[in-house]
């Protein structure tokens, strides 16, 4: 998998769910680079949405990258389960509550197969991914508070990307970033200068008449 353009990961949480399987041919005839799958337990965030069951379901045609989000309170035991269903990214949060640490269980997602993700959340600290560089394979800036779709862009989010840009150079190693939440047209463009290399957009996207044309509006700066 290369991971160092500009890539777009379409958020299913924004998809037509009665028409799921629909919707995700609908992506894939757009030309986005992955399926980001939003998985939320009603604990970490109000809502519940889709499990492994489904991930796995949609598996059965899959040839798009499939870009795990769990948004989950204790999110160790699910690891194995959504790698099964045919993830190739898995992303935990730095908020989240671990057993054995945050560090193992990055590990465990590269174990499973799977590219090890850590999102952190508008309020929290970027330094708190710091020690993480060169262990997560993506970092997931959240760019809006988890939970929801269709809520505008955090425009702090913008030092955030900034300041881990930075520090993985300084470091010597390439972060692959990803920013998740409120991005469009008018906000992608300062998001990929400040340095993403994967703009997730749910939202946006779906409501588009040409899902083609709004998923290549997002790659140009
Ligand atoms: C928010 C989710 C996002 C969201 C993005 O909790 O993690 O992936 O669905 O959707 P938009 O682009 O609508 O903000
Ligand atoms: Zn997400």
């Amino acid at each position: 998998m290369v991971l160092n353009m500009t890539r777009v990961s379409a958020s299913i949480l924004s998809a037509d769910l009665s028409r799921l399987g629909d919707e995700v041919c609908r992506v894939k005839a757009a030309g986005a680079d992955m399926l980001h799958i939003d998985v939320m337990d009603g604990i970490f965030v109000p809502p519940m949405t889709i499990g492994d069951v489904v991930v796995s379901s949609l598996n059965k045609t899959k040839n798009i990258t499939f870009d795990t989000h769990l948004m989950l309170s204790r999110p160790e035991r699910s690891i194995p389960l959504f790698a099964q269903a045919g993830s190739d990214i898995i992303s935990i949060h730095v908020e989240s509550d671990y057993e054995k640490g945050l560090q193992n269980a990055l590990e465990l997602i590269k174990k499973s197969g799977c590219k090890a993700g850590l999102a952190i959340n508008p309020p929290t600290p970027i330094e708190k991914a710091f020690p993480f560089i060169g262990i997560a394979d993506v970092f997931v800036i959240m760019s809006v508070n988890p939970g929801y779709g269709g809520q505008a862009f955090i425009p702090q989010s913008l030092n955030k990307i900034e300041s881990l840009r930075n520090k993985a150079e300084n470091l010597g190693i390439n972060a692959v970033i990803e920013v998740d939440g409120g991005i469009n047209e008018k906000t992608a463009p300062a998001v990929i200068k400040a340095g993403a290399d994967i703009l997730v957009s749910g939202n946006y996207l779906f409501a588009s008449v040409n899902m083609k044309a709004a998923v290549e509006s997002l790659r140009l700066l």
